[in-house]
């Protein structure tokens, strides 16, 4: 077990380079199962997560190759299982990705119940019932997903929510099947669906109106790719944002502007100032007085993203006023609100919805890590704090966030990992 002793405050300015997406990463790789060939994918952060897709990946028999840090070589032609175990699937959400390609490729697929970041309840429904819309047929044994398949069929699926993990596996899984046509409408519009679409179209698949409300797949029989970029983390991205408008400047070397309307809107409207260097580089600089309160709800793409919420949550603790933060996907998402409790925020949560009222300074202490978005936004509480803030349990950072440590030290924090005592 690691943590962080963070010594604050310090001031952070200089460059920083935003990593590749973690969640399309997520959703891409297992994706690789359908294709016929190689294919090297670049710009893979190198973080937990991935590294244990990867390990699912090299369960079921593909061949990894790292060829360097952020390029990976992954191999399915040698692929000769079709179950994922407990030890790794517990240990993700996108654990769940893998089971319509395992279906595709064997006409059958075991994957167990997939863990993740705990935030409240996380159901899988939606991917159930949408597999079982094209021919599947599932049980739940034992904890394992056990799904079989004679034939798929062509469907209209209409999702309940607008699930971006649902629309990825769901999508992914009808583009393989030549004859099969698959409509999914409340489709999610998340930037990674649309590179997760963008992947698959590359490699021959036929996938129509990924990032609009109704998907159209026409299956087809080859999958053929030589290599691909994933697109910057805008979460990432968003969070050093955060970061600068609460301490400092800095300079995000890596931001697709129409991924990132909402957060960067909502930065300017707390006062952060925004100058597009140019088509990839933006300047963040914290405003000139305070930072100024804000309303927020969460909601799908292109809302305000929940995986933003928490970093919002621990800048808006110092904000000249009262600000109010609704959780429009995951109700129970709000554990960090406690912990920045102890640093001295003022913050009261019922029923979805946190009331922060900004106060003058946070102070050092000793928090957890509950979840990843929720640990960095006690990083970033910690470093305009005022003395040492220890953050316990950092495994959840490193799920998601590449060298963070030395990201925020290279711009002039002070944060030391350490086993914890
Ligand atoms: N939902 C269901 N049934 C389902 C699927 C979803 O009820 O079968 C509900 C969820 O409980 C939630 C809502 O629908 O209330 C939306 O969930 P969604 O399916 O969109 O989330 P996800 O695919 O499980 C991804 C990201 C999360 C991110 C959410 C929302 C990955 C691997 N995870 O999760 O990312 O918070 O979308 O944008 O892509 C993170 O990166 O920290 C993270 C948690």
């Amino acid at each position: 077990m690691y943590r962080f002793r963070i010594q604050g405050p310090t001031p952070l300015e200089g460059e920083v380079k935003i990593s590749g997406s973690k969640n399309a990463s997520l959703a891409i790789i297992p994706a690789v199962i359908l294709l016929d060939s190689p294919v090297l994918l670049r710009n893979v952060p190198d973080i937990e997560d991935v590294r244990t897709i990867l390990s699912i990946m090299e369960s079921l028999g593909a061949t990894v190759v790292r060829e360097a840090r952020n390029d990976i070589r992954i191999d399915p032609t040698t692929i000769n299982s079709h179950e994922v175990p407990y030890f790794l699937a517990s240990r993700m959400r996108a654990s769940i990705y893998t089971l319509g390609p395992l279906l595709v490729r064997f006409g059958k697929g075991v994957v167990y119940m997939p863990g993740g970041c705990s935030f409240g309840p996380r159901p899988i429904d939606f991917h159930i019932e949408g597999l079982k819309k094209m021919g599947v047929e599932i049980t739940i044994e034992h904890g394992n997903i056990v799904a079989s398949v004679k034939r798929f069929r062509s469907a209209h699926i209409n999702l309940p929510f607008k699930s971006v993990g649902a629309t990825i596996h769901l999508m992914t899984t009808a583009v393989r099947l030549k004859g099969i046509r698959t409509v999914i409408s409340n489709a999610a519009l998340e930037p990674e669906v649309v590179d997760t679409a963008r992947f698959l179209n590359g490699a021959g698949a036929r996938i129509y109106n990924a990032g609009y409300d109704e998907i159209i797949v026409e299956g087809v029989d080859r999958l053929e790719l030589d290599e691909y970029e994933v697109i910057p983390d805008r979460i990432e991205a968003g969070s050093f944002a955060v970061a600068a408008a609460m301490a400092g400047r800095i300079l995000l070397n890596g931001v697709v502007r129409e991924h990132m309307v909402s957060t960067l809107d909502r930065l300017e409207e707390a006062g952060a100032v925004l100058q597009w260097v140019d088509e990839r580089r933006l300047m963040v600089s914290r405003p000139e007085g305070r930072i100024r309160p804000l309303m927020i709800k969460t909601a799908p793409f292109p809302g305000f993203p929940t995986d933003m919420q928490a970093q919002f949550m621990a800048m808006l603790t110092v904000a000249d006023g009262v600000s109010v933060i609704k959780e429009g996907i995951y109700p129970s998402r709000f554990h960090h609100a406690y912990e920045l409790q102890r640093m001295g925020a003022d913050i009261r949560v019922d029923h979805g919805e946190a009331l922060v009222r900004g106060v003058d300074k946070l102070t050092g202490a000793i928090v957890n890590a509950t979840d990843l978005r929720a640990s960095i936004s006690l990083v970033l509480a910690g470093i305009i704090a005022e003395g040492e803030t220890i953050v316990e349990n950092i495994e959840h950072i490193d799920r998601g966030y590449e060298e963070v440590e030395n990201k925020f030290n290279s711009l002039g924090a002070r944060i030391v990992r350490e086993m914890s005592g």
